[in-house]
């Protein structure tokens, strides 16, 4: 089955051909940082105003590169939630009028379904497993006991990991995203900032990193006053211990209590290298799995993959009516 699956959710314009579930034959990833870098954040209009300008053409090329005509395609998938409502409107009509238009059937996909299924790529689930979904909008940990079924062990009660990482980076005069250089900066500094590490229950699987964000903000400001020196490296190597210390109990805790197979991290703060050596450090009996970088954050190939199992077990198809949504329902029901 050959799937061409699109993705615009936030502010990466991406398409990708995907054999079988498995074959990347191409995955073509147009991202707007440098535009929204200068607002310190994504803002939604642009972000829509730039899919539109960008989309086709990153078609054409995904399906160029994939060395396919377009009659080769048995599929399109496309994210239809959770993300930028103008933004995902945008991926949506583009699949619409490229299905209608080839006479192809269409599929909508959850965006944190694919980030989930990016580990799919290079590895293979075994089920039950767990899933750390790390991103610029979610923080949540979900079981899987076979294909496509997914239950919400817990997810943040205010800011989301990604948020976190961007706002103190944003604090400190880094530019955005944050997540990645703080990350860096973190590499060179000491954990000697004494942050607090927000466990909220130890034995819930919720988050919160709202009130470390504002530890660190308030951190900044107090020491601005008082003229002290900021070590920007030491700042981000003990939010990066606090956040990953958080993540990492709770998700081996949570491995423990369901008895899993494997432990899987996905999204764009799943790049994180503090977070990916602890957990490799902390893993114990349990098998990690961890995306490659480039599937990490948004692409439109992990889109790809998980319709090819939504497809395989659910056997249905979307309707011209398909529609975008803010929010993901993911193992919520
Ligand atoms: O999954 P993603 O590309 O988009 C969403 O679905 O949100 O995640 C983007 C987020 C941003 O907040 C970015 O700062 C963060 O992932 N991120 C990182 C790293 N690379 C990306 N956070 C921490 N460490 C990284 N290396
Ligand atoms: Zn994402």
């Amino acid at each position: 089955m050959i799937i061409l699956a699109i993705e615009t959710s936030c502010d990466e314009t991406s398409a990708a051909v995907v054999k079988n579930g498995k074959e990347i034959l191409s995955n073509i990833v147009v991202s707007q940082m440098d535009i929204h870098s200068e607002f310190g954040g994504v803002v939604p209009e642009v972000a829509s105003r730039h899919h539109v300008t960008s989309i086709t053409k990153v078609i054409d090329k995904a399906i160029n590169d994939a060395g396919i005509e377009k009659s080769d395609i048995d599929l399109v998938a496309v994210t239809k939630a959770p993300g930028l409502i103008g933004a995902l409107l945008v991926g949506i009509n583009a699949a619409k009028a490229f299905a209608f238009s080839n006479n192809i059937p269409i599929i909508g996909i959850d965006h944190i379904k694919g980030h989930i299924y990016a580990n799919q790529i290079e590895n293979d689930m075994k089920f039950p497993l767990i899933t750390l979904v790390v991103s610029g909008g979610h923080t949540e940990l979900v079981l899987m006991k076979e294909h496509n079924r997914f239950e919400l062990l817990g997810c943040t009660q205010d800011d989301a990991v990604g948020e976190a990482y961007d706002k103190v980076a944003r604090v400190l005069g880094l530019s955005y995203p944050g997540g990645p250089i703080v990350d860096k900066l973190a590499k060179e500094g000491i954990d000697s900032y004494n942050l607090p590490r927000p466990y909220l229950q130890k034995d819930k699987f919720d988050f919160s990193f709202s009130g470390l964000k504002s530890a660190v903000i308030n951190l900044i400001h107090n020491s601005k006053q008082r003229n002290e020196e900021i070590r920007v490296n030491d700042v981000c190597r003990s939010f990066q211990e606090s956040v990953t210390d958080v993540l990492v109990t709770k998700t081996i805790s949570a491995a423990k209590k369901y008895g899993v197979k494997q432990v899987m991290i996905a999204g764009g703060v799943a790049a994180n290298r503090g977070l990916r050596n602890k957990l490799n450090d902390n893993i114990g009996e349990f098998e990690l799995i961890i995306p490659h970088v480039k599937y990490c954050t948004d692409n439109a190939a992990m889109i790809g993959v998980a319709a090819h199992y939504q497809y395989l077990d659910l056997r249905m198809y979307d309707k011209m009516d398909l529609n975008g949504r803010p929010f993901s329902e993911l193992g919520r029901d």
